[in-house]
């Protein structure tokens, strides 16, 4: 089998292709997050190896392709970080990597693996391709927008706990959850995550949202019910990020995301993009297996 478990010694020749293709530094990070031992010329952060690993496409021996495992929790993993070197692309590799990852994970005893990509409006992607390919279902495309630095003047009401914010989403049909967790991961809704959600349940103003603190200086909301009036539920959101050094990541379904961006503007005319403000949307595919 062509595939295997990324080694250190590897590092060098991951490096040389994956350094020509867009976003190495999440790479970097990734090799990271799954090591227990020093990777040459690589600063160690973590103090333990997050579950799951790092695995590499071998051609008569030698590394030409990447992607990063991470098993979320006991039923769920998820892929990322998936690098084919330039001139290996368009052979079918990551299609066929992507495979045999499925069965890795199958095999730990996850049954849905992850995987998100930058949502195009009118465009298709290879990655599309590749997830029909594989039979992987559209769970979720969601806008993520990231905020920080805004006005200290930015205030709403506080938002107030509110249970059973799973079940409210498992009616809607919703099927995954942005959290921030080193990344941009995404964990499913299901059974076994009720508690976990539910403890993120919060109501601004009449608005179910969920709210996730993972990192110290970072929150993340997940805005999965439309409000009737976004202006009215944006100020508590966007609150969040008026501190110095604290960000927050704002996740919802992309089809409102004129809405909202319209709406932060005018709540915030300083607003600037790369300056303290990121848009972007994403596509969450997820195989369920066996
Ligand atoms: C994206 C990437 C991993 C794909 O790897 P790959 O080995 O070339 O992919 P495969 O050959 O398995 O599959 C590509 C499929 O998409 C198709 N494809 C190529 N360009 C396409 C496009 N613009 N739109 C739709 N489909 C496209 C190919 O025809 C192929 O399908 P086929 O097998 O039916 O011919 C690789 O290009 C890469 O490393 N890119 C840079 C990093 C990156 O974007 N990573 C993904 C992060 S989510």
């Amino acid at each position: 089998m062509p595939i295997a478990r990324f080694r250190p010694r590897m590092y060098p020749e991951v490096e040389a292709f994956a350094k020509k293709l867009k976003w190495f530094g999440y790479v970097k990070e990734i090799v990271n997050w799954h090591s227990d031992t020093e990777i040459p010329g690589q600063r160690r952060r973590t103090t333990r190896a997050l579950p799951g690993g790092c695995w590499v496409w071998l051609h008569r021996g030698r590394p030409v392709a990447f992607c990063g495992l991470r098993f979320l929790n006991r039923q769920d993993a998820w892929l990322y970080g998936m690098r084919v070197a330039k001139e290996f692309q368009n052979r079918g590799i990551a299609r066929r990597f992507t495979k045999e990852l499925f069965g890795v994970a199958a095999d730990a005893g996850r049954k849905w693996v992850g995987i998100n990509t930058y949502h195009y409006r009118d465009k298709s992607s290879s990655i599309y391709t590749i997830a029909g390919k594989l039979g992987m279902k559209l769970d979720a495309v969601h806008a993520v927008d990231v905020y920080w630095e805004l006005p200290k003047s930015i205030r709403g009401p506080r938002p107030r706990p509110l249970p059973g914010i799973y079940e409210r989403y498992s009616a809607t049909g919703e099927r995954a959850l942005f959290f921030d967790d080193h990344g941009w991961l995404w964990y499913r809704l299901n059974a076994q995550r009720r508690k976990q959600v539910n403890r993120g349940g919060f109501a601004v103003v009449d608005t179910p949202v969920h709210i996730a603190r993972y990192q110290r200086n970072g929150v993340t909301v997940n805005m999965l019910h439309r409000p009737r009036d976004f202006a009215e539920v944006l100020p508590s959101i966007l609150s969040k990020a008026t501190a110095k050094k604290k960000w927050l990541t704002l996740g919802y379904p992309a089809g409102w995301s004129r809405r909202v961006r319209r709406t932060v503007r005018e709540l915030v005319p300083e607003l600037k993009k790369g300056r303290n403000y990121w848009p972007s949307a994403w596509r969450v595919y997820g195989k369920y297996l066996g």
